[in-house]
């Protein structure tokens, strides 16, 4: 026996692995901890697998199977609730270990295992609602599309209330040790499932509300998602979480991102910043868009109801980071936020237009008219910055009072 074995119930077990190589999640999300790629396996008369993952760990996984199982064990099922590269990584070396296996899935999951894979052979058909009986455990399906692949859905145990839930309640940050989260020290987790929540499946929100609304029809005694730890004391606070970010409940706070070539749009920012501390606002978050990874602001917009955009003009446009940052705000659409922006001409402007623009389309109330300056920031200029924050603090404080 090498690896030791992690019991999330007597005969249920975690068989994931850590990947503390690869330095971007997708080819684009920072991963500066790491990230956890999580299986299981649960032994009965008809041993099953629940998700697999990423390729580059087959070796470890598969000795991992059979450290449980035994030399000449074998495996029944293999569930995919997504088919996403990250799990579905290792599904052809488990059928290749145990060809008799039946891959579980859905109407969307079979096209994309023969897209990515070239299997076509195999399938296990589910339905939404559809039971397995493994023996003494029976597993229940539940469709979750969108969560965060139109295929995705999750898998739950009844006989121990174990709700693998795909990427839903993931986080990104390796297992270092500590698998289950009352082994650990949660607050680091608490940014990163914010930062994965946000940038990966923020988009989906009602579709997330939706999941959480069939998930809250079960007994849930324990979370076990595709990322991060398995969540068995502190369900509820999970719950609550998915429940705010995918509502887009937010705290009183303001985030300002600023694009900045020679500092002039940064002074601005600092003014707007330091007028929002004078008036009480307490959690203020600058960034510069040019060394800050849009999924870090990202994930602090998730958490903060005020946004303060500043940008210098470039080419006749807006400087190109914060293009970046507005292009994917764009596209992921968060909802209920208040909006300040401001912006530096230089000689013929186009930041401050295209901020218009980007305000019209995300649709976040405006608390004031817009500030351009041209070269840099005046006195004059400067006041009606400080007008701009000041409306800023007034619209946070009236829902404070709300
Ligand atoms: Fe962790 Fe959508 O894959």
């Amino acid at each position: 026996m090498i690896h030791q074995k992690v019991k999330l119930s007597n005969d249920i077990y975690w068989i994931g692995v850590n990947d503390r190589r690869t330095h971007l999640f997708e080819n684009q999300w920072p991963l500066p901890n790491g990230v956890a790629y999580n299986s299981y396996l649960i032994v009965d008369k008809f041993n099953c697998i629940v998700d697999t993952v990423e390729m580059s760990k087959l070796d470890t996984y598969i000795e991992k199977i059979y450290e449980i199982i035994g030399e000449g064990g074998k495996v029944d099922y293999l569930v995919v609730n997504h088919m996403e590269p990250d799990h579905s990584g290792a599904i052809k070396a488990v059928l290749k270990e145990w060809p008799e296996v039946k891959i579980v899935g859905n109407l969307k999951t079979f096209p994309m295992l023969e897209g990515f894979y070239g299997i076509t052979t195999n399938y296990y058909k589910i339905e939404d609602g559809d039971t397995i009986d493994l023996g003494n455990h029976k597993l229940k399906f539940v469709l979750t599309p969108m969560v965060h692949w139109p295929e995705t859905m999750m898998t739950y145990e009844e006989s121990t209330g174990i709700l693998f839930s795909a990427d839903a309640f993931g986080s990104f940050g390796t297992l270092d040790g500590g698998i289950f989260d009352d082994e650990i020290n949660l607050s680091f987790y608490e940014e990163e499932m914010r930062r994965y929540y946000s940038n990966i499946v923020g988009k989906y929100g009602l579709q997330v509300q939706k999941a959480m609304d069939k998930a809250s029809a079960l007994d849930i005694k324990m979370i076990a998602s595709t990322h991060g730890p398995i969540w068995r004391s502190h369900i509820a606070t999970v719950i609550d979480y998915y429940n705010k970010w995918s509502r887009y409940e937010t705290e009183e706070g303001v985030v300002i991102v600023f694009g900045s070539m020679y500092g002039n749009t940064e002074i601005m920012a600092e003014i707007v910043a330091r007028t929002l501390s004078e008036e009480g606002i307490k959690n203020i978050r600058i960034f510069d868009s040019s060394k800050t990874h849009n999924s870090y602001i990202i994930n602090a917009l998730w958490k903060y109801r005020g946004v303060m955009l500043g940008s210098a003009a470039y080419n006749g446009s807006i400087f190109t980071p914060m293009s970046d940052l507005i292009r994917e705000l764009e596209h992921i659409m968060p909802k209920n936020h208040l909006l300040g922006y401001f912006g530096s001409m230089s000689w013929g402007g186009g930041a401050v237009r295209a901020l218009d623009k980007f305000a019209e389309a995300i649709k976040w109330e405006v608390v004031a008219p817009a500030v351009e300056v041209k070269h840099s920031a005046n006195n004059d200029d400067s006041a009606r910055l400080v007008a701009m924050a000041k409306a800023m603090a007034n619209r946070l404080k009236e829902y404070r009072n709300s």
